[in-house]
């Protein structure tokens, strides 16, 4: 796959080295491409990967990641191009300020605002319940940490769901695009045990599941 990485600051650049080094074609887009922390980057994703503008990235990629802070995404979204048919994995989450709680709560959700920010995308949400560190490495002993993905489109989900399962997660997709109104508040249930209640950041969840019930 060609992706493109919108946002590459800790999610947008520990995915994106992952991707690159699965086997992908990675442009990760910046508004300083140039700059020495750019090429380091790409040149560390390996396989090809390099830095452009957020517009040069969108026109040469099929599945776009959008990592950006949450504040900026509407005037990102709005000024990259055209987004329509792209595979748009939106990993944000519509955080206030000081970790206080989202924007958004359960009757919406950041993933459905992104859709209709970027007119006729494939969006699909993941990325956004662990902490970038996870996304590194999902391997926790023996188990892989769970990867809840949803959205509307089949053929896009199973995409993502093939790229989470390449770097290492248990993927499931968790139904269509509103079960972000869920995976967003679920997001701040990792948040708030790693970075406030003592657990840290080396935290990820597991699916159980047991047959006939
Ligand atoms: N951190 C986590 O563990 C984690 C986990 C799951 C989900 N998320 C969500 O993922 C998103 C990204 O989080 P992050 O921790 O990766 O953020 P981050 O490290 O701050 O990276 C965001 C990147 O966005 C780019 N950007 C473009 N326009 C920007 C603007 N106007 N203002 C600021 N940055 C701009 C910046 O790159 P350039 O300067 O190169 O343009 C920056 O590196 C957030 O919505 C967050 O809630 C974070």
């Amino acid at each position: 796959m060609k992706i493109g990485i919108i946002g590459s600051g800790n999610v947008g650049g520990t995915l994106g080295v992952r991707f690159a080094g699965a086997g992908h074609t990675v442009v990760f887009a910046s508004r300083r491409p140039e700059s020495a922390e750019m090429v380091e980057l790409a040149a560390r994703a390996g396989n090809g990967a390099r830095a452009a503008t957020a517009a040069e990235t969108v026109a040469e990629s099929d599945v776009i990641l959008l990592a950006t802070p949450w504040p900026a995404t509407r005037e990102i979204l709005e000024g990259v191009g055209s987004l329509a048919g792209k595979v748009l994995i939106d990993a944000t989450n519509p955080l206030l300020p000081m970790l206080a709680g989202l924007e958004y709560g359960t009757t919406t959700s950041g993933a459905e605002q992104v859709e209709a920010w970027a007119p006729g995308a494939r969006v699909v949400k993941a990325f956004n319940t662990i902490g970038f560190n996870v996304m590194a490495n999902p391997s926790f002993g023996g188990a892989k940490a769970v990867l809840f993905y949803c959205g509307d489109d089949a053929a896009a989900k199973a995409q993502v769901g093939e790229l989470a399962s390449a770097i290492g997660f248990d993927a499931r997709d968790a139904g269509p695009l509103t079960q972000a109104r869920l995976l967003e508040p679920f997001a701040l249930m990792w948040i708030s045990l790693a970075l406030q209640h003592g657990y840290g950041r080396g935290i990820g969840f597991q699916l159980l599941e047991r047959g006939g019930e």
